[in-house]
C-alpha cells in the first residue's frame, strides 16, 4: 500500500451487519421496538434510498417503507423507471422512535455506523436521501431539504440526490409535485440523459 494511504477494513456482509443490528442495545430505542429495521433490497443496487426511521408498520414488520409512505414510494419509483427489487432501502435509524418523533442527535450518532457500513458494502452509485435527516447526515450539511431537493450533489465517491420525504409529501400538494418531478429527473440521471 502506498505511503499515506489509509488502510480500509474489509466490507462487512449485509447478513452479518443485520445480525448485529438485531442484537443492538446501544440506545434506549431498543426498549420500545418490536423489530429492528435493517433494510431490504438488492445488495448490489445501483441506487440506495435512505429514509429517516421506522414507523409503526415498519416496526411491526421489520421492513422499511411498508406503510402509506412506502406505497407512495412505490409509485415514485415507477416514475423513475425503478422497481423495489432494483434498489436497496435503509433508514438513518434502525429502531422506531416513540410516537414517530424526530430522531435525536445522540441516536443518529450511535446508529449511523450501521448505515455507513451498509453503504460501504452495497457501494451504490447513487444515494437518494429521503427528507431532512438522511440528507443532513449523508451530505454533512445544515442546508434543509427545501433548498437542496432535486440537485445532484456528491459525498465522497457517491452521487447524492436529495428529495422530499414521501410521508411529508403525502398531504402537501406542492411537495408532492416537487417530489414527482424529482423522481422523473432521477430516472433521467439513471439513463444518463442529464448531468
Ligand atoms: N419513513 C421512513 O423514513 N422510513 C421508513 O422505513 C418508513 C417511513
Amino acid at each position: 500500500m502506498p505511503e499515506g494511504t489509509k488502510p480500509k477494513h474489509p466490507k462487512i456482509p449485509l447478513e452479518e451487519l443485520a445480525a448485529e443490528v438485531a442484537q443492538c442495545r446501544k440506545c434506549p430505542l431498543a426498549e420500545g421496538r418490536t423489530h429492528t429495521v435493517f433494510g431490504v433490497g438488492n445488495p448490489h443496487a445501483r441506487v440506495l434510498f435512505v429514509g429517516e426511521a421506522p414507523g409503526k408498520n415498519e416496526d411491526l414488520q421489520g421492513e422499511p417503507f411498508v406503510g402509506a409512505a412506502g406505497k407512495y414510494l412505490n409509485e415514485l419509483l415507477a416514475i423513475a423507471g425503478l422497481r423495489r427489487e432494483d434498489i436497496y432501502i435503509a433508514n438513518v435509524l434502525k429502531c422506531r422512535p416513540p410516537g414517530n418523533r424526530d430522531p435525536r442527535p445522540e441516536e443518529i450518532a450511535i446508529c449511523t455506523p450501521y448505515l455507513r457500513e451498509q453503504t460501504r458494502t452495497i457501494d451504490p452509485e447513487f444515494i437518494v436521501t429521503l427528507g431532512n435527516f438522511s440528507t443532513k447526515f449523508i451530505l454533512k450539511t445544515e442546508r434543509g431539504i427545501t433548498r437542496l431537493h432535486g440537485e445532484l450533489l456528491h459525498a465522497g465517491r457517491f452521487k447524492v440526490f436529495p428529495v422530499f420525504h414521501p410521508a411529508a409529501a403525502l398531504y402537501d400538494v406542492r411537495k408532492r409535485e416537487a417530489l414527482e418531478n424529482d423522481f422523473f429527473t432521477l430516472g433521467e440521471l439513471l439513463k444518463g440523459q442529464r448531468e
